[in-house]
């Protein structure tokens, strides 16, 4: 089992997409272990993005981050850093394969809708900066065996 940070990025906000991406991790067969909304301060987009810190795109990432609220998940699931990743697609929306949330729902490279954690040691991370542990529950879900009778639910 594995958690990953996700964030339905203001876009996807704005765009009346919370339900649609939020169906899709659903329906995957993923368990949600923790969700919030919020609107994400300089301070947090800082330190959520400060490995791209220096790079072109930085200043203008911080203030798409930051122009409008967020919804934050904790997911989890066998894999799911790079099950989400996968469902995601490729970072420039355009670029992004038919069937993924940036491929069917974006054009664009900044405007890409959804964040995932991109490696077990970010997840570790991001999701120490975004959630407290009383905001992340442990729990089961009936139907989680016969989405993978192997996993470790
Ligand atoms: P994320 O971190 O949000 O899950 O996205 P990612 O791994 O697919 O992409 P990453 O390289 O980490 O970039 C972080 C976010 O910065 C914006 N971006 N803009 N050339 C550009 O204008 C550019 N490149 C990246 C996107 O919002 C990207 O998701
Ligand atoms: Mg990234």
């Amino acid at each position: 089992m594995e958690r990953t940070l996700i964030i339905l990025k203001p876009d996807a906000v704005q765009r009346g997409l919370i339900g649609e991406l939020i169906q899709r991790i659903e329906r995957r067969g993923l368990r949600i272990a923790g969700m919030k909304m919020l609107w994400v301060t300089r301070e947090l987009a800082e330190r959520h993005y400060g490995e791209h810190k220096g790079k072109p795109f930085y200043e203008p990432l911080l203030k798409f981050i930051t122009a409008a609220p967020v919804v934050a998940l904790v997911v989890s699931g066998p894999e799911a850093i790079q099950v989400m990743r996968a469902m995601m697609g490729k970072t420039d929306s355009k670029q992004a394969a038919a069937g993924t949330i940036r491929g069917d729902f974006g054009l664009s490279n900044r405007h890409n809708l959804i964040h995932g954690s991109d490696s077990p040691e970010s997840a570790t991370r991001e999701i120490t900066l975004w959630f407290a542990d009383k905001e992340i529950f442990d729990y089961k879900t009936p139907t989680a065996e016969w989405v993978d009778p192997d996993a470790a639910w």
